[in-house]
């Protein structure tokens, strides 16, 4: 029988703590996630109507970054903690829950995996949305479950690419890609060790990003994805085959597959 905590470990683990470590990833691209996605209000608020929150509910946004779902989720409930090992995305998340005159959110800077959670206590609903940078995911796992009283939603990657357009993974990694499972499919499998039936469901995402030209396309995704040089020759390939000229500008969509896993903790209410 597979061990699915040993291949996260080997597998998923590593991609979190690449270039530098866990915090000072997140802290370096903090404002330019925010920018980038601070356009689109719409996503988040249709997320956080599926998670059926209550007014009187306590919820717990593991790895909450810059707020995208903390905000709108305190906007339903009595009381939100945010828990984010980078220091800079949870500056951002705070300005944003002043702006918004939210009094209701705690956010909390710890790493998830080794934060005690006895200093909160139990939440009626966890979230964790593409944030689960840990090492011993089954835990972490276990964790999760035993401080929700209620409903518990993780979002993951579900395509082979992981956080990368599949089509691009498939470029660097190759074979090799295709021969690991995805995130979703190790937490799916563990859950279901551990007893939990969870709802399992995979939506693909379609990003549109548009550039000066070719050259910034590349550049882009490079400084994005923090690639060293050696993958600039596969960038510059993806990007030419898969993007469309607008006038001069360049417009290319990504692909990624995201899996909600939802489930209901035994003896919740
Ligand atoms: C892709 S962002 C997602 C942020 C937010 N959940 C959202 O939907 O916009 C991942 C976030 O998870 C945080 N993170 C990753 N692993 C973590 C851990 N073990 N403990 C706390 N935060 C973590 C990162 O610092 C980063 O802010």
């Amino acid at each position: 029988m597979a061990n699915w905590n040993e291949i996260w470990k080997n597998e998923k683990y590593p991609m979190w703590i690449e270039n530098g470590g866990l915090a000072r990833y997140w802290d370096m691209i903090a404002a330019q996630r925010f920018q980038r996605l601070s356009g689109n209000k719409d996503a988040p608020e249709r997320e956080v109507e599926e998670f059926n929150l209550r007014q009187t509910d306590t919820v717990l946004d593991i790895g909450c970054g810059t707020g995208r779902l903390t905000i709108p989720i305190a906007k339903r409930v009595k009381y939100v903690y945010g828990i984010d090992v980078s220091k800079e995305m949870l500056k951002i998340a705070k300005e944003q829950g002043e702006k918004e005159g939210l009094k209701n959110i705690k956010l909390i800077n710890a790493n998830f995996e080794t934060f005690d959670v006895n200093r909160i206590g139990k939440a009626d609903v966890s979230v964790s949305y593409n944030s689960l940078g840990v090492y011993d995911i089954k835990n972490t796992l276990i964790k999760i479950n035993n401080v929700t009283k209620r409903d518990v939603f993780i979002f993951t990657f579900a395509g082979k690419g992981e956080w990368l357009d599949e089509r691009l993974a498939e470029i660097i990694y190759g074979e090799r890609q295709r021969n690991v499972p995805s995130s979703a499919e190790i937490i799916h499998n563990l859950l279901k060790e551990m007893g939990i039936n969870p709802d399992f469901e995979v939506n693909h995402n379609i990003y549109k990003r548009e550039y000066n030209n070719i050259d910034d396309a590349v550049k882009n995704i490079m400084e994005f994805y923090r690639f060293t040089e050696v993958f600039k020759k596969y960038v510059e390939k993806f990007v030419k085959k898969n993007s469309v000229r607008d006038g001069k500008r360049c417009i290319m969509y990504h692909h990624r597959d995201i899996a909600k896993i939802h489930w209901r903790v035994e003896n919740g209410r």
